[in-house]
């Protein structure tokens, strides 16, 4: 029964006096027993879809509600149920340490994975019986939610697993997450912090797009997608208009109960009030979670909502504690996860890209087809031998997968026996952008011309501005192709003497953006040698060899005169990765590029980190460090003393540059900043395990260093 179908049958709601002029404690009066009734039959109708009233009447009693509280703005509290329209919009959404950490969970995809999970609990266990729970894996986003006395105090995102982001307001909105929990059944814990996950019926998640074409807007790619989206609003009144719904299923943290099992815990979830999965079933041996996860694979299709897999849990709690967690995952849990999506298409056209550093990569071009809620369109074949293993060729029918359920694979040719099979791509034998004969290494077609090859010139000069390395706004992959195709940029100085006129006339280019994109490239005047050297694309070397590069040697021209010795002295350096660097600062055209790029040194102010004697293992030597907010065991002016002996430097403001935030208690707008930025945010537990990391400082500091 729906509320249409009561409509005639429902009593009528009384409007009562004008709240304007009922007395404070009167409307309280009001108020208290109103709330409990719109809450119950919120329940009702949303979480076990048996409504006891029509739309109309709900619609009144939550409009004398809303008068109430207008009329006496002291009568508004938290979990009354008016709070669910959403609430003012947020400048950023604030970062909130969870109440426990929210790890991830192991997977395996075969049973015979399974069964050493079941082998490793046994055996840590000794004789205990073991018992599992089974349930869905849901393929939502993550979320905590934490009642204090009964009341939704907060909801947060996973975030990094310590902190995520707080989306109270929002979470607020969603009609089956009940702002109070129900205490008819059990008494409510004073404190209880909730995981779960946010997500969309596939259902609603059709209606929503529906609306959105009809509207203009693009449609959500999938489910998942929305729901974050929605999550993740700065103003709830648009989460409020998005048809999201939660179930829980892990007890974090609860305070003044003591669950034995894990069924016991999500019991007492449900008759508090909250939306647990479907089909949670227990389980005693491998045989049967193999068949529950087949069963469940082959349901997939036919569900309302999408999973991926299903979970399997120990349901003793005491067990779980002595079987504890890796930093990532528990020991007594594991993601039994489902083959990823296939669907079938064809191959229309293979052709044949160029990297940066000139490899040949074989690309499928896909007829359109949709893949667990991803249109795709193309997939790479990788290179030669897998093109060969795969034997895929034009015009033919191919089934498709997104590995790790992202990026688009081709598993396997389907043959078709009345086709005529094409003739099988071969990989070219000139360059397809400049016609050189490419070389063969090992899997890899390569076109040797690295300097006069303009596909390789573009990936070059796109590395070098690219977020990593020098990090250049307006410097993406088509105005690099713009540059270099009209010829303002054959090689990456040339960057530097691009002018605002030259450009202007150029497609897509405007008198602003021609001016932004001079000013950006001139602001990089100034730059980090480590970036510098990530944005050369040296073979090896990544971010982390760079900054070491970059603290030891302290100056371009002693990174291009280091001896193999010289280089190997730093951590991480081996035989391989310094004949590399020196192989490719070598070669006569790099040579030659860099001398011109470097003008004599005229060009750059190099940025590098302040002198540190030492350079710790994974630590602060020369690292930018910015602190904010209120530490629990350090005052900021001991934590710069202590970083700054480690060799950071700790500086005022968040820029670019910063390498590290670290952020205490209400840690204000650095930390917007920083998140902007991409900047790492480390809160106090983490600067601890760092800095114990280092070796250097055991937990807290000496009480001489106390100011
Ligand atoms: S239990 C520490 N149960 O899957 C164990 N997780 O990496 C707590 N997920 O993002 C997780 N359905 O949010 C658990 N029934 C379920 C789940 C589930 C979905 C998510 C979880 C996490 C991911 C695992």
């Amino acid at each position: 029964m729906t509320r249409h179908d009561l409509e005639r049958a429902s009593p009528q709601v009384s409007g009562g006096v004008d709240p304007r002029e009922s007395s404070l404690e009167e409307a309280a009066a009001e108020a208290a027993e109103l709330r409990p009734e719109i809450e119950r039959h919120n329940r009702l109708y949303h979480v076990e879809s048996r409504p006891e009233i029509s739309d109309s009447v709900y619609d009144a009693l939550f409009r004398r509600l809303q008068a109430l509280e207008a009329a006496h703005p002291s009568l508004a509290t938290p979990d009354s149920p008016t709070q669910r329209v959403g609430a003012d919009p947020l400048e950023s959404l604030p970062s909130v340490a969870h109440a426990a950490p929210m790890l991830s969970l192991d997977s395996a995809r075969e049973p015979a994975e399974v069964q050493r999970f079941d082998e490793r609990l046994r055996k840590a266990l000794g004789d205990e019986e073991i018992r599992y729970i089974l349930e869905p894996k849901l393929d939502g986003a993550s979320l905590e939610l934490v009642y204090v006395e009964g009341v939704l105090e907060r909801a947060v995102t996973r975030g990094n697993g310590r902190e995520g982001e707080g989306v109270t307001e929002n979470v607020r909105t969603i009609p089956t997450v009940p702002l109070r929990l129900r205490e008819d059944e059990r008494p409510v814990p004073a404190f209880l912090s909730v995981r779960g996950e946010a997500m969309m019926y596939l259902s609603d998640f059709e209606t929503l797009n529906q609306r959105r074409i009809e509207a203009g807007d693009p449609p959500y790619q999938n489910p998942r997608n929305a729901t974050s989206g929605a999550l993740r609003q700065l103003n709830s009144r648009i989460t409020a208009s998005r048809p999201l719904t939660v179930l829980a299923y892990d007890v974090m943290v609860v305070e003044g109960v003591t669950f034995e099992t894990d069924s016991e815990g999500v019991a007492a979830l449900r008759a508090w009030g909250l939306q647990t999965p479907e089909r949670v079933t227990e389980a005693d041996s491998v045989d049967e979670i193999v068949a529950y996860h087949r069963a469940f694979d082959a349901d997939r299709d036919s569900l309302d909502y999408e999973i991926d897999g299903v979970v399997v849990k120990l349901d003793a709690l005491a067990p779980r504690a002595l079987l504890g967690s890796t930093s990532h995952h528990p020991r007594w849990a594991i993601a039994f996860k489902f083959e990823p999506r296939k669907e079938v298409t064809r191959i229309d056209r293979i052709f044949v890209s160029v990297g940066r550093t000139g490899v040949l990569t074989p690309v499928a071009l896909l007829r359109p087809v949709e893949v667990g809620g991803v249109t795709v369109s193309r997939a790479t074949l990788h290179n030669r031998e897998e093109l060969e293993r795969k034997d895929v060729r034009e015009g033919e029918l191919v089934r498709v997968q997104r590995a790790g359920d992202v990026i688009p694979q081709i598993v396997e040719r389907i043959d078709e026996e009345e086709r005529e099979r094409s003739d099988p791509f071969a990989m070219p034998a000139a360059c397809p952008s400049c016609g050189t004969e490419p070389v063969e290494k090992g899997p890899f077609t390569v076109c040797p011309n690295h300097f006069g090859c303009r596909a390789q010139l573009k990936g070059r000069i796109t590395h070098f501005g690219a977020r990593g390395a020098l990090d250049i706004e307006g410097l993406g992959e088509e105005t690099v192709s713009l540059l270099v195709d009209e010829g303002l940029v054959t090689e990456l100085a040339d960057l530097f003497d691009l002018k605002e006129e030259e450009l202007v006339p150029l497609e897509g280019f405007a008198e602003v953006s021609a001016r932004n994109l001079v000013g950006a490239i001139e602001e990089r005047r100034r730059v980090e040698l480590a970036r510098f050297l990530v944005g050369l694309g040296i073979p090896e070397v990544g971010v982390a060899v760079a900054r070491d590069l970059a603290v030891h040697f302290r100056g371009i021209e002693a990174v291009r005169a280091a001896s193999a010795e010289a280089l190997e002295e730093i951590h991480g350096v081996g035989e391989k990765m310094s004949a590399a660097i020196k192989g490719f600062l070598e070669t006569p055209d790099v040579r030659e590029a860099l001398d011109r790029l470097l003008d004599g040194g005229r060009r750059f102010q190099f940025v590098v980190p302040e002198a540190t004697e030492v350079v710790v293992e994974g630590g602060w030597g020369g690292r930018t460090v910015v602190l904010t907010g209120t530490l629990e065991s350090f005052s900021r002016g001991e934590l710069k003393k202590v970083l700054e002996g480690l060799g950071a430097r700790v500086t005022g403001s968040v820029s670019r540059r910063t390498d590290f935030l670290v952020a205490g208690e209400k840690p204000g707008s650095k930390l917007d900043k920083a998140r902007r930025l991409g900047v790492e945010v480390l809160d106090e537990e983490q600067l601890r395990e760092r800095l114990e990391g280092d070796g250097r400082v055991a937990a807290g500091l000496p009480p001489s260093e106390a100011q």
